[in-house]
């Protein structure tokens, strides 16, 4: 079984973890020696092995093959701290290139890594860019917590974090607009969240085999309700505000690198 080591054991850290239990022995370093005792019983509780874990300072990457999970303005700091030369590192890091990564932290190869909040039910939506040679490991690694896709470069990366990283935000809003416009008609707000979480589960089962344009076809009859409600959503510039929103989240992305 191979071993992975994750520097950084927050949310996205754990996320990634819980996936992979079973499926690769797991060592997690840094710096709270409480809070890595913590994070280790909570992954030791469903393995027979144990998950080693270290403290941050002078810890040694020689050979090790690295998911880098802290927040990308700790990079720096983690760096000066960490000693040796990777094999590989996994970032998460948003929005932070794989040259930067390069210049603080020393290793083989590098792939960035951009799974959402999604990844806690192991049902994330992840997109992967950089050395070829790890691609295949990659996708491995990350098909543990969903679904994973390599893309061609960083800079289409930056654009699927716009998509999918905060994605999940944006489908939030269109959620809680549709419950709110069905309570403002009269339906009980219980019921208007029940029905509109039932929706997504089914329409996210429709939109595997069916492209948007044809489900939407497909529902609007002449003259009919659905008609009248998407000339409504058209009117109001829902579509032209999805796209600038993916515009905007993508330049964000840029600022930050
Ligand atoms: N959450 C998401 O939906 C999501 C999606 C895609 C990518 N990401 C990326 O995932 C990364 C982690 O995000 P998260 O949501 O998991 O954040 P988080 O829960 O706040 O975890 C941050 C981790 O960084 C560590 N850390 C903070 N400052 C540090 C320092 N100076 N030195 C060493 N370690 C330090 C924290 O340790 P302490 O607890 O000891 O401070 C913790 O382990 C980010 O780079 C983010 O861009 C997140």
């Amino acid at each position: 079984m191979k071993t992975l080591t994750f520097i950084g054991y927050g949310n996205m850290a754990l996320a990634i973890a819980k996936g992979l239990v079973g499926k690769y022995r797991l060592e997690i370093v840094g710096r709270n020696e409480e809070k890595l005792k913590k994070v280790q019983q909570s992954l030791q509780q469903s393995l027979s092995e144990d998950v080693k874990y270290f403290l941050l300072n002078s810890f040694d990457i020689s050979d090790k093959d690295i998911v880098l999970a802290v927040k990308p303005n700790n990079l720096e700091e983690v760096g000066e701290k960490l000693n040796g030369k990777a094999n590989v590192i996994y970032s998460v890091l948003a929005g932070t290139p794989i040259e930067k990564i390069k210049t603080h932290i020393e290793s083989d190869a590098v792939v960035r890594a951009m799974p959402n909040l999604a990844a806690s039910l192991q049902a994330s939506m992840t997109t992967l860019t950089g050395d070829e040679a790890y691609k295949n490991e990659a996708l491995e690694i990350f098909s543990a917590i969903g679904e994973a896709l390599w893309l061609g470069s960083e800079k289409e990366l930056d654009i699927a974090t716009a998509l999918a990283g905060s994605g999940p935000a944006y489908l939030a809003l269109i959620a809680e607009a549709l419950s709110d416009g069905a309570v403002k008609q009269g339906l009980k707000r219980a019921d208007a969240a029940k029905i509109t979480e039932g929706l997504f589960g089914g329409f996210a089962k429709l939109l595997k085999t069916t492209h948007p344009a044809l489900l939407k076809d497909g529902v609007m009859s002449p003259g009919g309700t659905t008609a009248a409600g998407y000339a409504a959503l058209e009117e109001a510039g829902v579509r032209n505000g999805c796209i600038q929103a993916i515009e905007a989240a993508y330049k964000r992305a840029k600022e930050l690198g």
